[in-house]
């Protein structure tokens, strides 16, 4: 972290879409009403068309409605912010919301072909001293382009004033895990291959596109969540203890768990499946196929569920396989870790098993144990011990850009693990490119393939 922290006076969020309307200007409000943003901060969102007043007022309060703020919450918001105009590779058009005495926190809320363009206008115009450049997952769209991109601000602003977010590092039960696991002999003891039969990493979404196409069809499931939020989950179940919780080992940590992993088979039809939905029906509600949605290209066989099993080849983890899975449009949402035990030693109590649940939305921890039962003392059945964690904590949006205005890095995902990331992933992304693994489908409000 930076020795002497600058004040950030303005917030300048480039990009006006899902990102910044669903997660930014919420997080705004809320950082606005537990009174944890910077007395004065002058806020500009930079899009390509012009917003007039009253529009930005109307967006930004159907952006506020689904967290019901208080009036005086909107009129803050609005109060503080203002619309700029420019493309964002436009250095001529953004200089004049750059420039200027104070540091400025520029947060890129677009996808990541437009990234390189936007870097290269904020380098022309330079940025003021102690200012902060944020970027959304997933960052870059393969390993080269993640390549290029660091060396691109490697030469524009130090690493620690970059700004890689991973919104699920923002979230309450992921930044509790290591406390979890490591604070508990009972965990510690026993989370091995010797122990532990499969890991599964698992985020199931009712939702299906809304609207994303111009994002999501040329990202699809193991871009946007695989490569980036389901990895960092899996890197903190399967890390080895760290010895401080200084940034850059815990970054170092993950990048290990990285480099060890590789896909659990070497035929890719094996341990990895690629499917996306059609017409169907989740909670009574009827879903398009994803081929019909408004801005898809059925032709780039986008998938909109991603499975991938890989393994890790470390003394503590060799054999043991970690699923990482997520889709859209599935019959359930189920967002969570399940670290599933090899069956104790009972003869017959096959089925049931010792599996500790790290349950992300809403935040609970469980742990499913065995009991014996009835008078057969080789009877047993499973209880589930569940603590739900308090559900006024921030939102990991809050957490996150309160970390940027604070210029703490600590939870900003570092140039080389997002390279590591990228490394684990390419094999699949190759594969399914060259169409070696079939992309199967499934119907809306399913379970899936
Ligand atoms: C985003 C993905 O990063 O994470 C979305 O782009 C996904 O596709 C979302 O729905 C899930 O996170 P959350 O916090 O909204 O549940």
């Amino acid at each position: 972290m930076n020795e002497v922290t600058a004040t950030i006076e303005r917030l300048v969020v480039v990009g006006m879409g899902d990102v910044t309307t669903r997660y930014l200007l919420p997080a705004l409000a809320e950082l606005h009403e537990a009174g944890e943003l910077p007395g004065g901060l002058a806020l500009t969102l930079v899009s390509r068309h012009a917003v007039g007043t009253a529009e930005l007022r109307e967006r930004i309060s159907s952006a506020l409605a689904g967290h019901d703020p208080a009036d005086a919450t909107l009129d803050a918001i609005v109060g503080m912010c203002e619309h700029h105009r420019a493309d964002a590779s436009d250095a001529a058009a953004l200089r004049p919301v750059i420039e200027g005495e104070g540091a400025v926190a520029v947060y890129v809320a677009l996808p990541p072909p437009v990234f390189p363009d936007a870097i290269d206008a904020l380098a022309r115009i330079g940025l003021p001293a102690g200012s902060r450049v944020v970027f959304e997952k997933p960052f870059g769209t393969d390993l080269d382009s993640a390549l290029a991109l660091n060396e691109q601000l490697r030469g524009c602003l130090p690493d620690d004033d970059v700004f890689r977010v991973d919104h699920f590092l923002g979230k309450q039960t992921v930044q509790l895990v290591l406390g979890t696991r490591f604070a508990n002999r009972v965990f510690e003891a026993v989370w091995n291959a010797e122990h532990v039969e499969r890991i599964d990493v698992v985020w199931d979404e009712t939702l299906a596109l809304e609207g994303r196409a111009g994002f999501y069809d040329r990202a699809g499931a193991l871009r946007d969540m695989i490569q980036n939020h389901l990895m960092q989950l899996f890197c903190l179940v399967a890390m080895e203890p760290p010895v401080s919780l200084d940034a850059d080992h815990l970054a170092a940590r993950k990048v290990a768990v990285l480099d060890a992993a590789r896909p659990f088979d070497d035929d890719l039809r094996r341990c990895s499946t690629r499917a996306r939905y059609t017409a169907g029906a989740v909670d009574g509600s009827e879903v398009p196929g994803y081929v019909d949605a408004d801005g898809v290209d059925p032709e780039r066989r986008t998938e909109t569920f991603a499975s991938v099993t890989l393994a890790v080849d470390t003394e503590r983890w060799r054999g043991v396989p970690f699923t990482l899975r997520s889709g859209k449009a599935l019959t359930t949402d189920r967002h969570e870790i399940v670290v599933t035990f090899r069956a104790g030693s009972l003869p017959g109590c096959d089925g049931t098993r010792n599996r500790v649940r790290i349950a992300v939305k809403p935040d609970r921890l469980g742990l499913e144990i065995v009991v014996g039962e009835g008078a057969d003392q080789l009877s047993t059945r499973g209880v589930d011990l569940v603590e739900t964690l308090d559900d006024s904590a921030f939102g990991a949006y809050s957490v996150l850009l309160r970390d940027v205005l604070e210029g703490s890095s600590n939870r900003s995902v570092r140039a080389n693990e997002v390279e590591a990331a990228w490394r684990v992933v390419t094999p699949f992304l190759d594969a399914w490119a060259a169409d070696e693994v079939p992309l199967e489908e499934y119907a809306a409000g399913s379970d899936g393939p």
